[in-house]
């Protein structure tokens, strides 16, 4: 019988989800409440949105080993951003134009159709790259139809060159492109259409060595450009940016400029960029906005090339994650990221303990022992020079009044050793944490700075300590049991 290349590698990647199912529920780091792939490796959120009432999230996914490769879209859907249904494969890279891979993309509602705008990755038998910018549609917003190729490299441009992010403004459609130009320099790139189908290029939004920026990377990955408030945001993964004090300490990182777009022109005129989460686990960020009007985001909790083979997951057959997904707001000039409201669904068994006092006596309070849960404390007074929380006895939180620096501490997946992510922070007034079984984020002063990382204690281990160097700290601790 003759079998089309699609339905034959949909058919091997489902028998592959068959074959390991079981082993990767068996892991005792499988997530509660975060997104994970089935089996494989997931990377990059791809296809946010809200369509006919329901969320879709589309994922990078290789089905077949816990590495990277042919990528597929996997598809989950929801009601509510909380309980999410797998959906049949989405995408599969069976033909010339994607043939490596369907890399990341975008979704749009085009009256009523829904619209996959993704990256076809060529690799030819020299491995050399191609890139095509490729279109896929649905009626139903289960299976979708290849249109094929809608836009190719054009000059200026290496073949890194994908991730189309498309959205409409004044009535034409908008897509950024992250992109490398000739000179090794890292862009992102807008274009414009009436049909989705035919794409003029407008310019240069931002990169290295545009609109004031020097040496900002070599490639940039994942772009995304929305408004916010009264400005526009460039949200971007630049590659081959150094390490700066406490700033860029990933193998990679992602960030913001604020500013305004010319559409006429393609640039924005932007400030400074900032990064967006400071943990050790977050790249590639899509965000969507839906009908209560929130620009909703959703990151991949990893990093390429970050240590990715030393996850202990990877014995089950499975590796990554998302983050929750986070309502952005823009307020005094900087995105402050905030769990979605739907999350409180999941909160089960609340204790509340007010007025309590930390000293330096290690301070450990049985009822806020948990393995899936969010913690939230509210201080009203910080009279010490260093706050010390411990979770699990493997994840720290220091606040240090003095240095006006917040730490989280973990331990490192390749030596075993703590190792440290930071922020500057010059008040410590409330924390908000999220603990899974193998993943952490956490949210300072609602969200002012966000921190998110995989962690992989020991399951039976459900300790909290708190304690002060010295003098005293007052708060109030909240915690629920987040349970499915
Ligand atoms: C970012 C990324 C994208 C690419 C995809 C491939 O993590 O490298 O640029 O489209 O992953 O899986």
């Amino acid at each position: 019988m003759l079998v089309d290349r699609n339905s034959e590698l949909i058919r091997q990647a489902e028998e592959t989800v068959a074959a390991y199912r079981d082993i990767v529920n068996q892991d005792k780091y499988r997530l509660h409440f975060h997104l994970m792939p089935p089996v494989g490796l997931l990377n990059d959120p791809n296809g946010f949105i809200q369509w006919k009432g329901k969320y879709h999230l589309f994922y990078q996914w290789n089905p077949f080993k816990t590495g990277h490769g042919a990528k597929f879209w996997g598809h989950y859907s929801s009601s509510n951003l909380v309980d999410w249904q797998e959906e049949k494969i989405a995408l599969a890279p069976s033909e010339w134009f994607d043939k490596n891979g369907c890399y990341s993309g975008s979704a749009v509602d085009d009256g009523g159709v829904l619209k996959l705008l993704y990256t076809g990755n060529v690799k030819d038998g020299a491995g050399n790259r191609e890139t095509y910018q490729c279109l896929a549609e649905s009626l139903n917003g289960i299976d979708f139809h290849k249109k094929g190729v809608v836009l190719r490299l054009p000059e200026g441009y290496t073949a890194h060159f994908r991730d189309p992010k498309v959205w409409e403004h004044d009535g034409k459609w908008f897509m950024v492109i992250g992109a490398q130009s000739e000179k090794l320099e890292g862009r992102a790139v807008l274009f414009t259409s009436n049909n989705l189908e035919e794409w003029t290029l407008i310019g240069d939004v931002a990169g290295t060595n545009k609109n004031g920026l020097e040496n900002f990377g070599y490639m940039w990955e994942c772009p995304d450009l929305f408004s916010l408030g009264d400005k526009d945001i460039l949200l971007v993964s630049p590659q081959g940016l150094k390490c700066e004090g406490m700033q860029f300490q990933n193998v990679y990182n992602t960030g913001y400029f604020i500013g305004k777009l010319d559409y006429k022109t393609g640039t924005l005129d932007h400030g400074d960029f900032t990064e967006l989460d400071r943990g050790f686990e977050f790249y590639a960020p899509q965000t969507t906005i839906d009908t209560k009007g929130r620009r909703l985001v959703i990151g991949w909790m990893g990093v390429p090339e970050q240590e990715e083979d030393k996850h202990p997951t990877i014995a089950h057959h499975w590796i990554h994650a998302m983050t929750l997904p986070r309502e952005l707001v823009l307020k005094n000039g900087h995105i402050y990221q905030q769990p979605i409201k739907e999350l409180q669904e999941l909160r089960k068994n609340e204790v509340l303990i007010e007025g309590i006092k930390i000293e330096t006596e290690e301070l450990q309070i049985s009822q806020l022992e948990g393995s899936t849960y969010e913690l939230q404390m509210h201080v009203t007074e910080l009279e010490t020079s260093l706050l010390e929380i411990s979770l699990k006895d493997s994840v720290r939180l220091t606040y240090n009044r003095k240095d006006q620096v917040f730490t989280l501490e973990r331990i490192s997946l390749s030596t075993g050793k703590p190792e440290v992510r930071q922020c500057q922070l010059s008040k410590l007034n409330k924390l908000q944490v999220f603990v899974d079984t193998s993943a952490i984020e956490i949210f300072i002063n609602d969200g002012q700075e966000v921190f998110t990382a995989r962690i992989f204690p020991e399951v039976e281990n459900k300790k909290i300590s708190l304690k002060a160097a010295d003098g005293h700290v007052k708060c109030s601790l909240q915690k629920w049991d987040l349970i499915k």
